[in-house]
């Protein structure tokens, strides 16, 4: 007994173990209930009566040199710092891509825009995208019977038809001028909603970026010439930009901004329906009665406000002929758009 217990020993004191599994056969072989330590306790009965107290000893110690060899060993193995490397790593393989996404093309050109006119001193407001009746038509000059009120149009609340999902961000506008805070000079960037069949060339929801300044002395001079700064800002200073009479209820007078064809430099192609010229939004001096509506002395303050569709701008900006892409999540499509620059 005495020569297999120091034969054991010797085997356990050679025994190699660099990797996890070689740990596993070690924990077999000396230390499982099987192993071979287990089993010399087990022909103990055996032993002569008057061996069993050394035998009783040297069984005893191997056990505790077996447990602690396995002990720290599977610590060392636990911290990685044994050199040799677990066979089943491949240290040669690729590693796994780490996928990048890309900022959705409506995104980048939205903070193109909004980066535009911060240059220029607008600040960015926000509002709500379910809006009151009040607040997106009536303080507006909507009068009670306008079409844009009709259900065609607009997505009236089930339960409270006063409550709507807004038709514009002209309701940020409201808000703001309401709060009383003047000059205004501020950007309103969000979604809007309009009860369209989906196509290639309209949505149920969009995107618009409307803005509002507000101050004493503000002229049709100092919005065009904001709107000039800001069309060659985003589309580049060979493009040229045409107010063309139109009419808001909230505006007076009030016009659409057309800037002359990217596709065919104004030549006219099927972009712009031959004429030259493609719109990007509306725009106006402020009706007075809105600022009233609003609580601003009309006669001390003027103002302009504008308003432009950022799937409109995206589209001519990157020759997307169908709206459908902008929500259809495609990563084809998505993955293509890097900067507004
Ligand atoms: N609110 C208008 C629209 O959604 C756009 C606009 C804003 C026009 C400001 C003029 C002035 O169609």
């Amino acid at each position: 007994m005495l020569n297999k217990i120091k034969e054991i020993n010797a085997e356990i004191a050679q025994f190699k173990i660099e990797t996890k599994e070689q740990l596993e056969a070690f924990r077999l072989a000396f230390i499982s209930k099987k192993g071979k330590v287990s089993t010399l306790f087990d022909d103990f009965k055996n032993v002569a009566v008057e061996e069993k107290k050394l035998v009783g000893q040297e069984l005893n110690k191997l056990k505790t040199i077996a447990q602690e060899r396995f002990d720290s060993l599977a610590e060392v193995l636990q911290s990685g710092s044994l050199s040799s490397v677990d066979s089943s790593l491949d240290l040669s393989l690729p590693p796994i891509p780490n996928e990048l996404g890309s900022r959705h093309p409506i995104t980048i050109v939205k903070e193109r825009i909004i980066q535009i006119f911060e240059r220029m001193g607008f600040n960015v407001s926000d509002g709500p995208e379910i809006e009151d009746d009040w607040h997106n038509f009536s303080a507006l000059n909507f009068p009670e019977n306008h079409p844009a009120r009709e259900m065609q149009d607009t997505f009236f609340i089930e339960k409270n038809p006063d409550m709507i999902l807004r038709t514009h961000t002209s309701n940020v506008q409201v808000r703001i001028m309401e709060q009383g805070k003047l000059p205004i000079r501020s950007i309103m960037p969000g979604r809007v909603y309009r009860n369209e069949a989906i196509s290639a060339r309209a949505h149920c929801m969009f995107h618009q970026v409307e803005g509002l300044y507000i101050d004493e002395n503000v002229s049709f001079a100092d919005l065009k010439d904001t709107i000039y700064h800001f069309v060659k800002e985003l589309f580049g200073k060979d493009i040229t930009v045409r107010f063309r009479p139109s009419f808001f209820p909230f505006t007076e007078p009030s016009a659409e901004i057309d800037i002359s064809c990217l596709i065919c430099k104004g030549s006219g192609c099927a972009i712009c329906k031959q004429s030259g010229w493609v719109e990007i939004g509306g725009c106006g001096m402020v009706d007075p009665s809105v600022l009233e509506n609003c609580k601003i002395d009309a006669k001390k303050y003027s103002g302009f406000a504008f308003g432009m569709g950022v799937e409109r701008i995206t589209n001519l900006k990157y020759q997307i002929k169908d709206l459908r892409l902008f929500t259809e999540n495609d990563i084809r499509f998505l993955r293509q758009f890097t900067s507004a620059e």
